[in-house]
C-alpha cells in the first residue's frame, strides 16, 4: 500500500464541509474590508524565501522543501505566502496608485517540521496582506478583520497577543545591548540560544528551555527601547483595538519565527491545542518589499493556520448543518428508472437528492439513508408507480405522508420545512 508522505494528511468529508464553511466566512469578511483574492504559485525560486524569511530562521535553516529542477535551478515549495505576495506585488507592478492594496490568499504551505498534533508538513493558511499603508490604522484594520473572521465563526477561548518589535531606528541599539547581555550569560544558556545570541538574538525569547526562560526574565525587552514614533504607532493600534472592544494581551517577549517584521507583531493563541498554540500570526513588514527589489512600500499582514482553526471549531460544536437530503429508496428495475428521473429533476431544482444503484432490500436502503443523514426517504416500488403516489418518510420523527409522484412541489415543500 502506498501511504501519504509523513506530515501530509488527507482532508476528508465530512471535515471538508467545515473547511468550506471557514473559507466562505473568511471570503465574506475579506470582501467587507475590501480585500481581493490573489492566487499564487506553490513553487518559487529558493532565494525568494532565504532573502525574506531570514537566513538564520528555523524555516530557512532546516524546514524548506528545496530541490533542483531539471534545469538545475533551486526551487522551493512555499513555506509561507507573504514572500510570494510581495514577489507578485513587485513583478506585476501592483504598487501603481496611492491606495492601500489589500489581498487575501488561501492555500497549502510546506515546512519540513517534526509532525505532531497541530503541526504538519503540508498545512493550509488563510493570509491577509495590506501593502502600501504606513498608518497604524492599517494594522488595526487588519487585526480587526482577523478577529472578525474568528467572531463570525463563533470561535471563543482565543486570545490576541501583541507586541512591537521596533524599527530600523531603535532596534539595532537594543539588539547590541541584548547580544552583549546574552554573551555575559554565555554558557548558562542552552546550546541553541548560545548560537542564536549572535546569529538572531531576538529568537532566544522563543526558547522553551526553563533555564533560558528564567534568564530571559531578567533581560530588558524591545518594548523598553522603542523610539517615539514606534511608541505612538503602537499606542494608536491599541487604542483602536480598545475602541472596537477587541481584547488583547501585551507580551513584550513575543517574537516571530520570521525575520521580516518590525513594529506591530501579533499572534492569536489558545490553550486548547496543546503545544501548537498559535491559530494565527502576523505583523508589519515595512522593509520587505524594498529588500526584494521593489519600491520602499510598507506592509502588514497575517496568516491563520486552517488545520488548527478546524480543530478548535470541531472541539467547540457538533458539526455543520448540511443541506437536507432526500433519499429515494427504489425497489425493482422500473422504480430505479423512475427514481433516477425523480432524483435528477429534484437536483436540477437545487434539492440535494440521491439513490442507491445496488438493488438492495428496503431495510438496507433505509440504513444507507440513515448513514447519509437523509432528512426524508421516498419509498418507490411497483405498487407506488402504479398508484402514482408514494410514502415520504421524515427520518427525524418517523412520520409518513403520502405524496403524489407528479407533485414535486409537495416534496420540495417538505424539504423546505427542513431549511432547504
Ligand atoms: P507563521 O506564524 O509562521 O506566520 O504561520 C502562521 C500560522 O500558520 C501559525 O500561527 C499556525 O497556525 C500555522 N502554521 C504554521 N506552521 C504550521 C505547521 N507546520 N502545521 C500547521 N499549521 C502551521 C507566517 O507564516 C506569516 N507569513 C504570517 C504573515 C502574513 N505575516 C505577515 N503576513
Amino acid at each position: 500500500m502506498i501511504k501519504a508522505v509523513r506530515g501530509m494528511k488527507d482532508i476528508l468529508p465530512p471535515e471538508t464541509s467545515r473547511w468550506q464553511h471557514i473559507e466562505t466566512v473568511a471570503r465574506q469578511v475579506f470582501a467587507c474590508y475590501g480585500f481581493q483574492e490573489i492566487r499564487l504559485p506553490l513553487l518559487e525560486r529558493t532565494e525568494l524565501f532565504s532573502r525574506s524569511i531570514g537566513a538564520s530562521t528555523d524555516i530557512v535553516e532546516k524546514e524548506m522543501y528545496t530541490f533542483l529542477d531539471r534545469h538545475g535551478e533551486s526551487v522551493t515549495l512555499r513555506p509561507e505566502a507573504t514572500a510570494s505576495v510581495v514577489r507578485a506585488f513587485i513583478e506585476n507592478r501592483l504598487d501603481q496608485g496611492a491606495e492601500v492594496k489589500k489581498y487575501f490568499t488561501i492555500g497549502p504551505m510546506f515546512r519540513y517540521e517534526r509532525p505532531q498534533k497541530g503541526r504538519y508538513r503540508q498545512f493550509h493558511q488563510i493570509n491577509g496582506e495590506a501593502l502600501g499603508g504606513e498608518a497604524p490604522e492599517v494594522d488595526a484594520e487588519l487585526i480587526l478583520l482577523l478577529m472578525d473572521i474568528f467572531a463570525r465563526l463563533g470561535l471563543t477561548e482565543i486570545a490576541l497577543v501583541i507586541n512591537s518589535l521596533g524599527c530600523p531606528l531603535c532596534r539595532p541599539a537594543y539588539l547590541l545591548e541584548l547580544t552583549a547581555l546574552l554573551a555575559r550569560k554565555g554558557r548558562d544558556l542552552c546550546e541553541d540560544c548560545q548560537r542564536r545570541s549572535t546569529s538572531n538574538p531576538l529568537r532566544v525569547f522563543d526558547c522553551k528551555s526553563k533555564v533560558c526562560q528564567e534568564i530571559l526574565t531578567q533581560v530588558p525587552t524591545m518594548a523598553d527601547h522603542l523610539c517615539d514614533a514606534c511608541v505612538q504607532h503602537d499606542e494608536r493600534v491599541r487604542e483602536l483595538l480598545g475602541r472596537y472592544e477587541v481584547p488583547y494581551r501585551s507580551n513584550p517577549r513575543l517574537v516571530r519565527g520570521l525575520d521580516y517584521y518590525n513594529r506591530t507583531a501579533f499572534e492569536v493563541v489558545t490553550t486548547h491545542l496543546g503545544a501548537q498554540d498559535a491559530v494565527a500570526g502576523g505583523g508589519r513588514y515595512n522593509g520587505l518589499i524594498k529588500e526584494l527589489g521593489g519600491p520602499d512600500v510598507p506592509a502588514v499582514g497575517f496568516a491563520i493556520g486552517e488545520e488548527r482553526l478546524v480543530a478548535l471549531l470541531s472541539q467547540q460544536d457538533e458539526g455543520l448543518a448540511l443541506p437536507p437530503l432526500l433519499y429515494v429508496a427504489v425497489l425493482g428495475a422500473a422504480a430505479m428508472d423512475q427514481g433516477f428521473d425523480l432524483v435528477q429533476t429534484l437536483r436540477r431544482r437545487g434539492v440535494a437528492a440521491d439513490l442507491d444503484f445496488g438493488q438492495r432490500s428496503l431495510k438496507a436502503q433505509l440504513t444507507m439513508a440513515n448513514r447519509r443523514g437523509a432528512a426524508f426517504v421516498l419509498i418507490l416500488g411497483d405498487q407506488e408507480l402504479t398508484a402514482g403516489e408514494a410514502p415520504l418518510k421524515d427520518m427525524a420523527t418517523g412520520a409518513q405522508q403520502v405524496v403524489s409522484l407528479t407533485d414535486l412541489a409537495a416534496i420540495c415543500a417538505a424539504l423546505q420545512g427542513k431549511g432547504v
